[in-house]
């Protein structure tokens, strides 16, 4: 029965051996396959939980097999359900069917349990790092004795600005009253002083018309129950988010580990465990659920150093053809090359450009190189790069940022508003474009970045926010991860 299941797993589990278990969206599961990889240079075993649906995505689009075949018996890939058939149409990026997001606790409590249960060929598991928003995770585990660690995929702000809901909702000052002024500053309230957020740099869904708003009772719910987990992931850097780290610890958490940039972590052990050219990752797609289009890689060394535009506005958010539209005249007029990410697959409703006119058409024929998926990290590092036009998703920052390249922020939702607001006006290495999406703003955003002085300036603060991220790759962030590793109850 089950009770004497969890007495014999309680008494069984000795060898560290980690779940990790992403929210089911590309953002989240890079990031946190990022974290697998690292614990398993450390030796830890790892288990990584998927939904069945992006579990077959991994291994349809990515080499995540051979990406962990250096670690022998360490790394095992596992799935449950989401609650809906893998045909079954999920929107966009999120690879979840939405109906099913409130009730994920309910859909993958019980398999998560079992898994948890069965000793079958492995180790039993002794920790489990969750996403911030599985956080039924955290509960199932604690109810087998099994340390738990959250991790949130998003900047530290926005994890604030997420712990100060419920004073703002009490205060009045969400729902933002009608016909609000979104220049004001929202974060008028103690605690919020001094900031330079305005309503529109706050998060998308802090933009309700009720407060029972089903989503953001969800993100705060969610936000709130993983300050029960033993600690918190950040991946973030201490210097470059202070401010708002000083916020959330040690009042709402006591251990914050922030291991970020992780791909710059992750890349320097690499490097350190294996040398520079016995392992190869630039062929291979490591780091997606759509497969990569490396020809891209092709057209970038045929153009001149700092000459190109990247553009991709991640894995959830949809263009309209009208937004498409302005920002292809914008970025045809500025006259540089650009290459765009048009996603590709199951939900994209952006496909079919019917309406371009033609003239358009021919711009960005000759102007611009357009892919379904890139290989990013790659891309940024491009000495052909010199701008990118992004939706200022967490990932493309902190990737954006290490690269030095400056960013246009076009920010579509959730964190993405905040993370932008950060780029443009706390570190200065971007310009912010915000809600505004007409082609001539995008024209002179893009010549700003691209050359002049606003360029310089950026370059000139880009030299010493992108050394930070860099710096952070080294030692501190690998004592971070050491301390972690100590209270999952690891040997380091
Ligand atoms: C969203 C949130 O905005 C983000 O802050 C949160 O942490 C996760 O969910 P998303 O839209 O996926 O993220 O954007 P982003 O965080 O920037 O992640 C996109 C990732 O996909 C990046 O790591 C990027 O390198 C990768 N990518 C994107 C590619 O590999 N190829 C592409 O063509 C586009």
């Amino acid at each position: 029965n089950q009770e004497s299941k969890i007495k014999a797993y309680m008494e069984e589990k000795r060898v560290p051996h980690v779940l990790i278990f992403p929210f089911p969206a590309q953002g989240h599961i890079n990031q946190m396959l990022k974290l697998a990889e690292l614990l398993c240079l450390s030796s830890i075993k790892v288990t990584f939980l998927n939904t069945h649906h992006n579990h077959n995505r991994l291994l349809q689009f990515t080499d995540i097999r051979s990406r962990f075949a250096r670690f022998p018996g360490l790394f095992r890939l596992e799935s449950i359900s989401d609650g809906a058939p893998d045909d079954h149409p999920r929107p966009s990026g999120f690879t979840l069917d939405f109906s099913k997001l409130f009730n994920m606790n309910s859909i993958m409590s019980p398999d998560l349990r079992n898994l948890l249960l069965s000793n079958a060929n492995t180790t039993p598991v002794t920790c489990v790092i969750c996403d911030g928003i599985m956080t039924f995770a955290i509960d199932v585990a604690k109810e087998l004795g099994i340390q738990t660690i959250a991790f949130r995929t998003t900047s530290t702000s926005y994890v604030w600005a997420l712990l100060c809901l419920p004073k703002l909702i009490q205060s009045g000052h969400i729902p933002f009253p009608e016909n609000a002024d979104m220049d004001e500053s929202v974060l008028a309230v103690p605690g919020m002083e001094g900031f330079f957020f305005r309503r529109r740099d706050a998060p998308s869904f802090y933009n309700v018309k009720e407060v029972t708003n089903p989503a953001l009772q969800f993100f705060i719910n969610e936000t709130f129950n993983s300050t029960k987990a033993s600690a918190l992931i950040l991946n973030t850097v201490d210097d470059l988010e202070a401010p708002f780290l000083t916020q959330i610890r040690p009042k709402h958490f006591q251990n914050v580990y922030t291991i970020g940039p992780l791909h710059t972590l992750l890349n320097n052990l690499r490097v350190a465990t294996n040398g520079h050219d016995r392992i190869d990752f630039s062929s291979s797609n490591h780091n997606g659920l759509w497969e990569q289009d490396r020809s891209c890689l092709a057209w970038l060394d045929s153009q001149a150093v700092k000459s190109v535009v990247y553009v991709s506005f991640g894995s959830v958010a949809v263009l309209t053809e009208s937004q498409q539209v302005e920002f292809w005249y914008g970025l045809v007029n500025s006259g540089y090359p650009f290459l765009w990410v048009k996603r590709s697959g199951r939900g994209y409703s952006g496909e079919g450009d019917e309406n371009i006119p033609e003239e358009l058409r021919e711009g960005v024929e000759k102007r611009g190189y357009i892919v379904g998926w890139a290989p990013q990290e790659e891309v940024l590092a491009h000495r052909a790069v010199g701008g990118f036009l992004t939706h200022s998703g967490w990932n493309s920052t902190l990737e954006s940022l290490v690269a030095g390249v400056p960013m246009i922020c076009w920010p579509h939702q959730v964190d993405q508003q905040m993370n932008s607001r950060v780029v443009g006006e706390m570190w200065k290495i971007g310009v912010d474009m915000k809600d505004r999406c007409d082609r001539s703003t995008v024209e002179t955003m893009v010549r700003d970045v691209m050359c002049g002085e606003r360029r310089e300036e950026i370059i000139r603060s880009m030299a010493e926010i992108g050394d930070v991220a860099k710096k952070a790759g080294h030692i501190t962030q690998m004592l971070k991860l050491a301390e972690l590793l100590c209270l999952s109850g690891i040997q380091v």
